[in-house]
Parts: structure tokens; sequence; C-alpha cells
């Protein structure tokens, strides 16, 4: 018996899973909506002989892919991809998206820009009117991350954002550490105004890797619903 969150992200991803066809390169997702993907694959596998190759966006999904039997591949190997399928922190009406809650944002933007189409799913609460709630990850390297911080502060001025903290995301050990050995850090924002102003000037930023804003990349959301209803935006 699932809850009612996990009914919600599970009928999601088993309605994504259906675009999938066999011969298709995939964009795997990260996060606990897209393991849900990953089940309804490998299911899907198994029921309705889909053959498919997937791209990971971080080594937990591929871990996870590789044992539910799914054949892994590199962006290497795969050149381009058909459809990438992920989860979002948030997403608004014009479908831009925060992402990087599980801090898999970099090569979750790599592999969803090297996509035909990317498709969202999630539950119906991260919908928001303007994105920012969510406090936004951006991936900094290690070297010089404090000085990093204070330009990111310092554009955030400069842009009249207003009630920023920036905080070093912590791990188990340590500050969280990223796929690539890089660090996260979080800005909380209330509400972002201008989101595609606002990736950019973040990513002016030296030091700064990539952040967890994606502006026109998302082609689709589809929205999973406690009561098991599924609804479509683009
Ligand atoms: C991973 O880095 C994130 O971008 C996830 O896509 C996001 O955090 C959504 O995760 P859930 O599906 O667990 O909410």
């Amino acid at each position: 018996e699932l809850s009612p969150i996990d009914t919600a992200k599970f009928v999601a991803a088993r309605r994504a899973a259906d675009m999938v066809q066999s011969g298709m390169r995939v964009g795997l997702g990260t996060g606990s909506t897209a393991a849900w993907l990953v089940r309804c694959l490998a299911e899907a596998v198994r029921e309705r002989d889909l053959h498919f190759r997937g791209v990971p966006t971080s080594t937990r999904t591929a871990e996870m892919a590789r044992d539910l039997g799914l054949e892994v591949i590199t962006l290497e190997e795969a050149g381009w991809l058909d459809i990438t399928i992920d989860g979002a922190d948030e997403f608004d009406g014009e479908l831009n998206l925060i992402k990087g809650g599980g801090g898999a944002l970099l090569h979750e933007k790599i592999v969803a820009s090297a996509s035909d189409r990317m498709v969202v799913i999630a539950d119906a609460a991260k919908e928001v009117e303007s994105l920012g709630a969510f406090p936004l990850p951006v991936e900094v390297i290690p070297f010089g991350w404090k000085a990093t911080q204070t330009l990111i502060d310092e554009a955030l001025t400069a842009m009249d954002v207003m009630g920023k903290t920036i905080e070093l995301r912590p791990g188990a050990d340590g500050p969280y550490r990223t796929d690539e050995g890089n660090l996260i850090l979080d800005l909380k924002l209330t509400r972002i105004g201008n989101p595609r102003q606002l990736a950019m000037v973040l990513n002016q930023v030296p030091g700064v890797v990539e952040n967890g804003l994606f502006v026109d990349i998302c082609d689709q959301v589809v929205i999973g619903h406690a009561d098991g209803r599924v609804t479509l935006r683009d």
C-alpha cells in the first residue's frame, strides 16, 4: 500500500515510462520520483519486451538501473538522447524548473540538454506560481569556494534579490560532494523574479560550475496526484 505522495510519484513515473519505445536512448533522472521511473522501466522490460539504453544522471541512479537489469551506457556512447525523464523540486507555468535538491543538477542539466525531449515527472505539490521557495542549488568547485560565495552574494545584491542566505550543503561526513567532487551552495531566495537572468548571472561567477535553474529545457511535465490521476502540462 503506497502513501499518497508515493502514489503521486508512481503514477507520474508510470505514465512517463509509457513514452519510452524500443530502440530509444533515454536519460534517467535522479531522486525519489526518478527511482519510480527506473522501477517502471524495469517492469516494462519484463512485461512488454521493451529494449532501450539508459544514460543515468548520477551514480545512485546508475547503480539502481544496473541492479534492476537495465542496459546502462555513457552519454558519449549514446551520442544524443531521444528523451530524458527526470524529477524536479519545483516547476512553474512556463515549465521552468528548480532542480538539484538531490545534488545531481550538473549531470542532469547536461543530459537533459543533450536530449530531443525532456519530460519532468512530479507530484502536484511541486507546481508553483513563481520559482524560489525551494532553495536554489549552485554547484561550485572546492577551490576558493568562500570567495565564490561572496561573489554570488554580491551578484544577488546587484540584482536586488532580497532576503537571501547562502549555505554550504552539509553531507554525512563534512560538506556534501557531488559526483564531480564539487560543493553545493543552497541559495535561499524566497522568490525568483527572472529565472533566465538569474541563471545567466550565476553562471558568470568564477568558480560556479552550474546552477539548478532549468530554463527552456523542459518540454512537458507529467503531474501525479495522490488519488492516482495524472495531468499533463506542455
Ligand atoms: C536531483 O538532483 C534533483 O534534481 C531531483 O530531480 C529533485 O530533487 C527531485 O527529487 P524527488 O523526486 O526526490 O523529489
